[in-house]
């Protein structure tokens, strides 16, 4: 037995157990495909695109790989009020964000009325584009779309924050399982109870889904090298995710001025907040989130919240201001230090295999004694 190869590699058709995990609406097409050229699994978040759009980002990833790889879709898209949410409601979520909008002398956002995207108008893509890794997060798929899967070859993964959310995703019928832990960068994907009340940390989470759960487990949440890595696989995960240590890569789609900011001193600090989107999500503490934490400002129900921020990331990340827009990032950003893919992930195999044989190895027999 080698450590990057077991029944999940197998499945997946991939060479190290080592998953790019999707970063919504920072993804790119470039970094997915560059991972799994490298024998991980790339993954593109595609959960704010339309129907056409994720078609089309389905062809360019297959223009730049024949490996396997990931989309990955939010199967619960909206929260309870968005559709009854009104302009007064607009305008009161609007006003703690008017100065910054002065500031960055950019013109206010205008209310729009909201126009829903389905899931199921994105999965029907995917399926009908025979993907071949359909991950999701927040919720589990209508048994009608995880049939569909099963019939055409697309292997699933579903995302748990903690172990009830676990046991449901695997009595689906799910290929295997993330197991995201409250270090993770962006949001928390919790689906059985608040987000609040589903933090726990990747080193707790890991083995008691483990133990729960017959299916792979793949670990994520503040996995960045590869003493990370090697400590998953002993957790009893037999892969790992990894959101932010592959944000900081110039593939990504990142602005440069986030990639920056992740590899200084002040990515130390993270925090989780629902001011940005409406959903609670761990990003670097700056002024704005801390001000409008302090300002206990009115949010808008997802996605709306996430909207209305959006307009002001836009104007700041224009303006290089760094201090105004979401920045996510896990933990471990500090411990980030891929500027570009094939350096970062050559690197991270080399020093795992020069260690994990003997662990996994234990570690799979202990799985089976359970
Ligand atoms: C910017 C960003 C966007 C993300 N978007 C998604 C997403 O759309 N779907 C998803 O399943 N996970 C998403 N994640 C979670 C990552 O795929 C991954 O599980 C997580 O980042 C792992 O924790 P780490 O950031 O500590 O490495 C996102 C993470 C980040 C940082």
């Amino acid at each position: 037995m080698t450590w990057n190869r077991n029944r999940l590699t197998e499945k997946l058709g991939i060479d190290y157990p080592i998953i790019q995990g999707p970063l919504g609406g920072l993804s790119s097409q470039r970094l997915t495909a560059a991972v799994s050229n490298l024998g991980g699994l790339g993954s593109f978040g595609a959960l704010s695109l339309s129907p056409e759009e994720i078609k089309n980002v389905i062809s360019q990833i297959r223009s730049l790989t024949s490996k396997p790889f990931a989309l990955n879709l939010w199967v619960s898209m909206e929260d309870d009020g968005a559709h009854s949410s009104d302009e007064a409601a607009f305008n009161r979520s609007l006003a703690p964000l008017a100065s910054y909008f002065a500031e960055l002398q950019a013109p206010r956002p205008q209310y729009r009325p909201y126009s829903p995207s389905r899931f199921e108008d994105q999965a029907r893509i995917l399926l009908e584009e025979k993907v071949p890794v359909f991950s999701f997060i927040f919720g589990i798929p209508p048994k009608e779309i995880l049939d569909e899967c099963r019939a055409k070859g697309i292997v699933t993964i579903g995302t748990a924050t903690t172990p009830d959310e676990a046991v449901a995703v695997q009595e689906a019928g799910v290929d295997a399982i993330v197991a995201s832990g409250f270090e993770a960068g962006g949001h928390r994907g919790s689906f059985l109870r608040a987000a609040e009340d589903s933090v726990t940390g990747t080193f707790s989470l890991v083995p008691r889904i483990v133990d729960v759960v017959d299916v792979p487990v793949i670990a994520a949440g503040g996995i960045a090298d590869a003493r990370c890595v090697i400590s998953a696989f002993a957790l009893g995960a037999e892969a790992v995710q990894m959101g932010t240590a592959f944000l900081t890569c110039e593939e990504s789609g990142a602005s440069r001025i986030h990639r920056e900011t992740l590899m200084q001193r002040k990515a130390e600090f993270t925090g989780l907040t629902k001011a940005f989107t409406g959903r609670l999500a761990r990003g670097i503490q700056n002024r704005l989130m801390s001000e409008l934490e302090q300002e206990r400002a009115e949010i808008l129900p997802y996605p709306l919240q996430r909207m209305l921020v959006r307009n002001l990331s836009i104007a700041a990340e224009a303006a290089g201001r760094a201090d105004l827009m979401p920045l996510w990032a896990g933990q471990s950003a500090n411990l980030s230090t891929c500027t570009e893919v094939s350096v970062f992930l050559n690197s991270l195999v080399e020093e795992v295999s020069e260690i994990a044989d003997p662990l996994t190895e234990w570690s799979a027999k202990r799985r089976q004694k359970k």
